[in-house]
Parts: C-alpha cells; structure tokens; sequence
C-alpha cells in the first residue's frame, strides 16, 4: 500500500466514519501481533466491514529489527488533532517515553472534525520517519480506539469557551467522559493504563473510574506534573537568584551553589502538588530539597525565604497555566507534552531513587485524611507499573488548610458533574 493508498483512505474515513461514535460499535482494529513497517490507516466506515483495518499487514514489506526484541505498546491519544497532540505524539514515538527499543503502535483519536487535521499528522509521521513507529490508525470512534490497547492519554474534551460558566464546562465534560468509560470498559483490556489530561482534569478522571467498573481505579491518573515541573523550575529559579545575592554580598551560601554551579530543575527533588489541577491547587515545598553538587540534599526551606515559599510560589505555580494564555494566546501545550511523557515515563518505568513526583489518583486508602474516592494529587513513587503515595510526611496546619481546600473544590466540581450526569455514578 502506498501513501497515497493510505491518504485515500483517510479522506474516506474523514468523510464517513464517525456516525460510529453514536453506536459504539466495535470494529476490529490491528491488533499488534507482528511488526509491520510503519503504515498509515484510518478507521474503516461503521460496517463498512474490513476498510483500511482489513488491510493492515497486507504487503507492507514487513520487516524485524533488534528493537523488536521488545514487546511493543499500544498508544491511544486523543484529542490528537489538538495542539497538546502535535507536541505529544513525536515524543511517543521517539522512545522517550516507552523506552528505546520498544515498538510503538499509535492509535488516534478525535472528534470527526478532527479527522482531517489527524490524517495531516499521520502523514507527518510517515514522513519523520521515526525508528520505532509500526502503525498510525486515526479514528473517531472510541471503540476502535481503545480496543487491544495498553496505554490511554485521553487529551481531547470541550475546551472553555467564552461567557461559559466553569459549572457548563464541568458538566459537558462528564458527559464525554461518561460516554468514553463506559466504552472503555466494554472494549478495554483491564489492564490498560489510563492517562486524563483534559480539564477538569481530576473530575473527568472520576467520572471515568466510576464508568469503568471492570478496570482498577488504580489505572487511572490524572496529569498534575506540569504544575510538579512549575513548581521545581520556579524553586530553581529562586535557588540560583537568592544564591547570587548572598554571594554578591559575600554571603553565607559559600559552598551551596554559585554563578558558576547553578541549580537546575531536575536539581529539585520532592516538591509536592496537592489536590486539584486548578487555581486552588497547592504547591507544598516543605518536604522538597536542593541536590547540590556535593550530592548533599539540602532543604529548599533552609535555602529560600518563608515569605516566598508561602506566598509568590504558591500563586506563582497556580497561576502559571494563565499566565502562558496571556502570553501566547493558547493554553500550555509542549509543556503540557513534556510533563505527560514524565508522567508515563515514571509510571511505567519507575520514578528515581530517593524522588517523588505528583499524580492526582484514587484517594481511597490515602494516609493523609483526604476523603476516599477522590482523584486528588498527592507525593508518589512508582515502580513495576505500580504508584503508591509517600506516606509519613508531616502535615502543618497550613498545609492541612491548603488541602481542605482542594477537598471542597473537588466536591464542587463532583456536583457539577453529578447534575449533569443526573446523578448517575
Ligand atoms: N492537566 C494539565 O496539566 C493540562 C495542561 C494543559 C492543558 N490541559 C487540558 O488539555 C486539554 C487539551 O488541550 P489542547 O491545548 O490540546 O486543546 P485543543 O483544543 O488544541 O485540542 C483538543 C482536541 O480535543 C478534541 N476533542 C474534543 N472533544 C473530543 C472527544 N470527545 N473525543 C476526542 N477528542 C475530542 C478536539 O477536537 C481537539 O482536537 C484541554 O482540556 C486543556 O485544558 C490540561
């Protein structure tokens, strides 16, 4: 088949395909049994019967290199016609994030106007080339989409429009991902592992474990390490300017950092981010520490001002997300990419020795007296696939409050979604 093959049936696809999001009706994706060289599909027409899924492996030149040694992985993402998905889906397949001999099958997914924009993608695709791509399939229906796969990254919901009250947007975002758990939970192996970026990213996640009684709640997280990324960006920021002043004033800090030894965010270890991914939010340093160059951590609390910690990081780290619209006129996208590769890196890798990073995640069981059954972000460590939250960390009373706060936003946003959902979880 050749590209202009594939390109033929993605404009078929683009034009009939997505009636089939409404039957939900369970075609037959490829099922990743072989690697194939890098091919192109669209989903065929509801019943249209075999279509571009009946081609795959077809004379495709099929080929097998070293890396295929590794079993390959199964990536739906959707919303992948949007501007998170451009940043995201290079990143994919590039290795970075399923490692670099594991073979990538991508399956995306958007709305039926998306169609288009997705088949211009897959062509990007084919073209970049990448080493470890076996398979693009874009559809528009959820059952395709997320039968036979091993990773979900749900990007894709209804942005917030002008004049719309947070309350609308909550509830026609429940409704898509209502609609989207009970799919998955019919098509989805319960192994899968889910990823919720799309606001409100906490709530939507909720309402997905609750549609998806057959998959554990703990497959499901949502994306809280862009504001973790903030946060130890923003803390090596003012490591490295309060360094300076010191040691401009022949300061104490001799033996810390200097000019010439300067923090990096990943020099940042243990910040937390509590609760919900919005402006209430709670950016926490008390736990967080500076490696430096000595391999000695250092407590960020001894290196940097309470006033700052307490106050401007706070609302720095909560208001980053608007302040980059103000700037860009598009909400956070390459960061939003780079902080759901770390996610599911970590998460399906393990996260480093000695560090923990954030994930909003089933609180049923939590340490830290958060109500059960919230999706609410908390300090975790993963390892074999698995995350469990830090436990023993001291709790000060302001950070209590910070949480309690999150708790109360969250049930908002829950009864948001409860009425337009009529209750229905
Ligand atoms: N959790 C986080 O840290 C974080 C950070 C940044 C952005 N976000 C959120 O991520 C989401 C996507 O952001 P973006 O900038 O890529 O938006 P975008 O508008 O550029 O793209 C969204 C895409 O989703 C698609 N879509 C809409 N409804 C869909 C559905 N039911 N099924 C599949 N696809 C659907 C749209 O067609 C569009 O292509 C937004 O909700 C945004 O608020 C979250």
């Amino acid at each position: 088949m050749s590209s202009s093959d594939s390109t033929t049936l993605l404009g078929a696809a683009a034009a009939g395909a997505c009636a089939a999001i409404l039957s939900a009706k369970i075609l037959q994706p490829p099922t990743p049994t072989t690697a194939a060289s890098p091919s192109v599909q669209a989903q065929p027409a509801a019943g249209g019967g075999g279509g571009a899924g009946g081609d795959r492996g077809s004379g495709l030149g099929i080929h097998t290199t070293q890396e295929d040694q590794t079993d390959p992985v199964t990536v739906c993402v959707s919303g992948a016609a949007g501007q998170i998905g451009y940043s995201l889906i290079p990143l994919l397949c590039s290795g970075a994030v399923f490692g670099e001999t594991t073979p990538v099958y991508l399956r995306l997914l958007d709305v039926k106007q998306g169609m288009e924009a997705m088949r211009g993608i897959a062509m990007e695709l084919e073209d970049a080339s990448y080493p470890l791509l076996r398979d693009v399939y874009t559809t528009c229906d959820y059952s395709v989409a997320f039968t036979g796969v091993d990773v979900v990254v749900l990007v894709g919901g209804m942005p917030r429009r002008e004049g719309m009250e947070r309350s609308d947007l909550i509830g026609i975002n429940s409704k898509i991902f209502h609609g989207m758990g009970v799919v998955l939970n019919e098509v989805a192996d319960p192994s899968v592992k889910v990823l919720v970026v799309a606001n409100p990213a906490n709530t939507n996640c909720r309402t997905l474990i609750k549609s998806c009684p057959k998959i554990p709640a703990t497959n499901f997280s949502a994306l809280t390490r862009l504001d973790h990324n903030r946060a130890k960006s923003l803390t090596a920021r003012r490591v490295n300017w309060t360094t300076r002043l010191q040691t401009g004033a022949g300061g104490r800090a001799e033996g810390v950092v200097t000019d010439t030894n300067r923090v990096a965010p990943n020099d940042v270890k243990n910040v937390i981010i509590w609760g919900n991914h919005s402006q209430v939010q709670y950016p926490d340093l008390n736990h967080a520490v500076v490696m430096l160059r000595s391999h000695r951590p250092a407590p960020v609390r001894s290196m940097l001002d309470t006033e700052w910690i307490e106050g401007e990081f706070v609302t720095t780290v909560q208001q980053r997300g608007a302040k980059v619209i103000q700037a860009r006129g598009a909400s956070s996208a390459l960061s939003a990419a780079a902080a759901i590769a770390g996610h599911l890196n970590d998460w399906l890798h393990g996260t480093q020795e000695g560090e923990f990073v954030s994930m909003a995640i089933d609180s049923t069981g939590n340490p830290y007296g958060v109500p059960d059954g919230l999706v609410f972000s908390f300090p975790v460590i993963c390892s074999g696939g698995e995350y469990s939250i830090v436990e023993d960390l001291y709790i000060d009373p302001r950070s209590r409050d910070m949480i309690e706060k999150n708790v109360a936003d969250l049930a908002v946003e829950w009864n948001a979604a409860q009425a337009a959902l009529n209750a229905k979880l």
